[in-house]
């Protein structure tokens, strides 16, 4: 048989982190190096690309780390489309560092990058990450089921102290211009769910809560995700003016539509409102695959 050739595989995470990045590169890694080749981790996404900033991945470095969190390779939201030459840049680094291939693990930025640089002749794999869910073609991204899971047992939580104080609660979900984890989480544990990609009357909503209430319910929980649209809210909401690499406002910072609905809900229906925003608390988490890591350790695979 001929040999086969040895490659250099490039690595990166971009965008937010998400539970199972640190699976992803393990696997990477471990391949690779079962079939021959060598892989290089770059630092904190297209920033480490552009400057050449890498570490060499071997077994050793990737061993247990799918149980942690995050990503052991940092991660950025440096887009190359920005910088001046960027994929002329990241093809010349590719070339003096030797690369065959690279692999981006990211969302639909890191990946939009890493489909122009394919275009423009590189050897890309794009892995779908990313909590919110919304990268096309791919049903499921990984990094979702862990953030819909916290953001469910979030809204479970909340339900004991808005019924004791007879109150309707709202909890602002992320998932940027996507409402998939709203959706979910709150399909399994919210009266009320509000999504961007759903247009929603206010009067109608706090009509039907009011409705609740005189019905004999004794609080209600609203799940709302962060990019729901209204014009009425609107006027209330106050982002920070600062923009990411890819255009992106930073939602859940000034007042968010959490805020804005709860004092809109609050003033319509007279009924005492709290809103909770749960923000970054819903990427912070090892993967689910630990109680099935745990039971598949015995297992061939982990041998
Ligand atoms: O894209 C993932 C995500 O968590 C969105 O749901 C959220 O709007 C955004 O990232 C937050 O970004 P950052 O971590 O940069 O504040």
């Amino acid at each position: 048989m001929p040999e086969r050739k040895k490659l250099r595989i490039g690595l990166l995470t971009g965008g937010g982190d998400a539970p199972g990045l640190n699976a992803v590169i393990r696997a990477v890694v471990i391949k690779a190096q079962a079939l021959g080749h060598e892989t290089l981790g770059f630092i904190c996404g297209w920033r480490g690309m552009l400057n050449k900033e890498y570490v060499v991945l071997t077994r050793k470095e990737v061993e247990d780390i799918q149980r942690e969190g995050g990503t052991i390779l940092g991660s950025s939201r440096t887009n190359v489309s920005k910088i001046p030459n960027g994929f002329e840049i990241v093809k010349a680094n590719m070339a003096e560092l030797g690369l065959d291939a690279l692999v981006a693990i990211g969302g639909e930025d890191t990946l939009g990058v890493a489909a122009k640089l394919h275009a423009a002749g590189g050897h890309v794999v794009g892995v779908p990450k990313t909590i919110d869910n919304d990268v096309n073609c791919t049903d499921y991204t990984f990094g979702f089921d862990t953030a819909t899971n916290r953001a469910m047992e979030a809204l479970d939580r909340l339900h004991t102290t808005a019924k004791s104080h007879r109150r309707v609660m709202v909890v602002e979900i992320m998932g940027r211009h996507a409402g998939w984890i709203t959706l979910h989480a709150g399909m399994a544990s919210a009266h009320f769910v509000l999504i961007p990609e759903v247009e929603y009357d206010l009067d109608e909503l706090c009509r039907q809560i009011k409705q609740r209430h005189s019905n004999g319910a004794v609080y209600t929980m609203v799940a709302v995700s962060e990019g729901f649209e209204n014009k009425d809210l609107a006027r209330r909401i106050m982002h920070s003016a600062e923009k990411d690499d890819f255009g992106h406002v930073r939602l859940g910072t000034g007042i968010g539509v959490g805020q804005a609905l709860a004092e809109e809900i609050e003033d319509r229906t007279g009924l005492e409102t709290r809103h909770v925003v749960l923000g970054h608390l819903q990427r912070g988490d090892p993967p689910p695959s630990t109680a099935c890591w745990a039971r598949a350790r015995g297992s061939r695979l982990w041998r």
